[in-house]
């Protein structure tokens, strides 16, 4: 019998992604746009659940915008913590599975290693505090919600560092990339592909199983801003590529501090889960491969 999800979030990368795949899997997905259950009214989304039965719940609706979050602290708790808090809430242990969505800026970046799900988190700005009070959230009012940590999240749509860097390289000039700051780069799609394979064993599993929980998820190899630009403009263009001068953080000032080396370890998910992260090149060569074909239609 196909799972029936309730996904929030209709426009995101992630959840563009979830409803692309979609049809390659066995669920049947309900997803409601910021329209039709707005995370800044926490009541009305938990109502929204009520509304609607499903088998697993995903929450792929969050505030991303990690500069605008200094000045707008509240807005940014109300959506990433009080409505998935809401959310868990009607779901509880006995009611529909979860999946919701956190952030390597849970992390300060000063371990020195990557970072494992039993680590203690110290977010250095309001996102991340406000993701960290979400995941806790979700997690202490549902035993059957997993929390997927991710990071650097890109895709062939939206807005995001794959797809500046090739505007950037069209525009010519030099560019200049933070090269202090490490991440693992991760594909929305590959993400939303692990979500959707999950989606039978989590809407099935009982309360408190080891597929439940914090996890990371990104795709493999640890890289600097810098070094995934020249990936991007090395698999785009070749022997084109432009030149990539580094630049340290403090060379670009922004109004919210993030992470020098926010790396997530996902060694707990490919034990718990049997599967290993592809390396974030090969899922780059998929998006640039997309983001061409969308070019061809377009001509
Ligand atoms: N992007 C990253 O690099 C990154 C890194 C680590 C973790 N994450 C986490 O991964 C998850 C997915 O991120 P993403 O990259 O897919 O995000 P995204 O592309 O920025 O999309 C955010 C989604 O949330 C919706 N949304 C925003 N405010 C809302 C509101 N008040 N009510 C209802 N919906 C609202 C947006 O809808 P509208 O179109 O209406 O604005 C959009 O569909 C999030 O939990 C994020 O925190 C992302």
């Amino acid at each position: 019998m196909s799972v029936r999800i309730l996904q929030f979030g209709t426009t995101g990368q992630v959840a563009r992604e979830l409803l692309a795949q979609a049809k390659g899997h066995d669920v049947e997905i309900t997803a409601l746009s910021r329209a039709q259950a707005d995370f800044e009214d926490p009541d009305a989304v938990a109502q929204a659940v009520r509304a609607h039965p499903a088998d697993l719940v995903i929450i792929a609706a969050a505030y991303t915008a990690v500069d605008l979050a200094e000045t707008e602290a509240d807005r940014a708790h109300r959506v990433n913590a009080l409505a998935p808090a809401a959310i868990a809430g009607v779901c509880g242990d006995d009611g529909p599975a979860i999946v919701h969505f956190s952030t390597d800026y849970v992390f300060d970046g000063a371990k020195g290693a990557p970072y494992v799900e039993a680590d203690d988190p110290h977010p250095l700005n309001v996102y991340g505090a406000s993701k960290l009070a979400g995941e806790g959230a979700v997690l202490a009012a549902s035993s059957r919600a997993l929390v997927l940590r991710t990071s650097w999240v890109v895709s062939s749509h939206g807005k995001n560092f794959v797809k500046t860097m090739l505007r950037l390289a069209g525009e010519g000039g030099t560019i200049r990339v933070v090269d202090d700051q490490f991440g693992r780069p991760t594909s929305a799609a590959d993400l939303a592909g692990f979500v959707l394979a999950q989606a039978p064993r989590l809407a099935k599993a009982r309360a408190g199983a080891p597929v439940f929980g914090l996890h990371h998820f990104a795709n493999a190899g640890e890289v600097s801003w810098k070094g995934f630009a020249e990936g991007v403009f090395d698999l785009a263009l070749g022997p084109a590529a432009p030149k990539v001068e580094a630049i340290a953080t403090a060379d670009r000032p922004a109004p919210a501090m993030r992470p020098l080396r926010g790396t997530l370890s996902t060694q707990k998910l490919e034990r718990v889960f049997g599967m290993k992260p592809r390396t974030w090149r090969e899922a780059l060569g998929d998006i640039l491969a997309e983001l061409k074909d969308e070019q061809r239609s377009a001509a």
